[in-house]
């Protein structure tokens, strides 16, 4: 990937990461509502395996000052989001997963923020006029499980533009970029016209990105959508949409992609991809 743009920091990515999830959280504060018995067990058996991993891997005094010293600037960098996201939520979502029905789910990622445009089918998101990448028309139903249309459904979608970058997180694009609330018609249809995102990068001047190349990883998700389909008293999903042939599928870095989650665009003749995906909700 080229850019001639100023690359978002670590930092700042995280700390807006970090002010938005503040601001999704405001009524809520510590482990409020989590009951002692629960706080005891999570927090017993993820002790458990920190203290398993520190003695079948003998960590060494060194080794411990290092994971303290990386904790520490995870959180003066306010990165825990992308952290806990990035190598963490997949497994929260896979459980949450468990008794979920109808379309797969996928993690939310920090980049979220609500409060965004609210469009009528068919919707062009906004993006600036000379926004580049290619045409995307992404268009269907919303169903319930049974198949039946549901009217009033809404398809809230954020992306990465062209070059990887989201809007409210990289100081160079404008805010609401490549973000809306899509509202379907009466028969749960919907019509999103967007651009192709570009493959996402965790921001790797940060502690996240230290860990990542101390370990020899590789920082990249796949290019996706992150959509949330809601509908009146059905249970919203929370997912993401992935490209067929699109470079990271299968060593995404948050591990958060699933087969049944890849569109397949095709050329419509005049250079735009178009391509149809359908959701099905349960009952709330
Ligand atoms: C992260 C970024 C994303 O865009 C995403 O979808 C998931 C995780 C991250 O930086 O942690
Ligand atoms: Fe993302």
């Amino acid at each position: 990937m080229t850019t001639t743009q100023p690359s978002p920091t670590a930092a700042g990515s995280g700390s807006s990461a970090t002010e938005a999830f503040r601001a999704a959280r405001a009524t809520a504060s510590g482990t409020t509502g989590v009951p002692p018995e629960r706080v005891s067990a999570v927090v017993s058996s993820l002790l458990a395996g920190i203290h398993e991993t520190i003695r079948t891997e003998s960590v060494t005094y060194d080794e411990f000052r290092a994971a303290k010293q990386f904790l520490i600037e995870v959180g003066e960098g306010g990165e825990w989001p992308l952290l806990l996201d990035v190598f963490v939520e997949h497994v929260v979502e896979d459980v949450a997963a468990r008794d979920q029905h109808g379309t797969k789910g996928s993690i939310l990622g920090p980049y979220y923020l609500p409060g965004q445009l609210r469009l009528d089918s068919p919707a062009t998101l906004p993006r600036r006029a000379d926004e580049k990448g290619t045409p995307l028309a992404l268009s269907g139903q919303v169903r319930d499980t049974e198949g039946t249309p549901l009217p009033g459904a809404e398809v809230e979608i954020w992306q990465a533009d062209e070059q990887g970058y989201y809007s409210g997180f990289a100081p160079h694009v404008p805010d609401g970029n490549l973000r809306a609330v899509v509202v379907a018609d009466a028969d749960g249809r919907f019509e999103i016209r967007t651009i192709e995102p570009a493959p996402y990068r965790i921001p790797t001047d940060g502690p996240t990105g230290t860990l990542i190349e101390a370990a020899a990883w590789h920082p990249w998700r796949p290019a996706h959508l992150h959509l949330l389909v809601g509908a009146p008293g059905m249970r919203t999903i929370t997912t993401q949409l992935y490209f067929r042939g699109g470079e990271w599928l299968d060593s995404d870095v948050a591990s958060a992609t699933k087969p049944e989650l890849i569109l397949d665009p095709v050329d419509a003749g005049d250079g735009t991809h178009v391509v149809e995906y359908d959701f099905v909700l349960e009952r709330a």
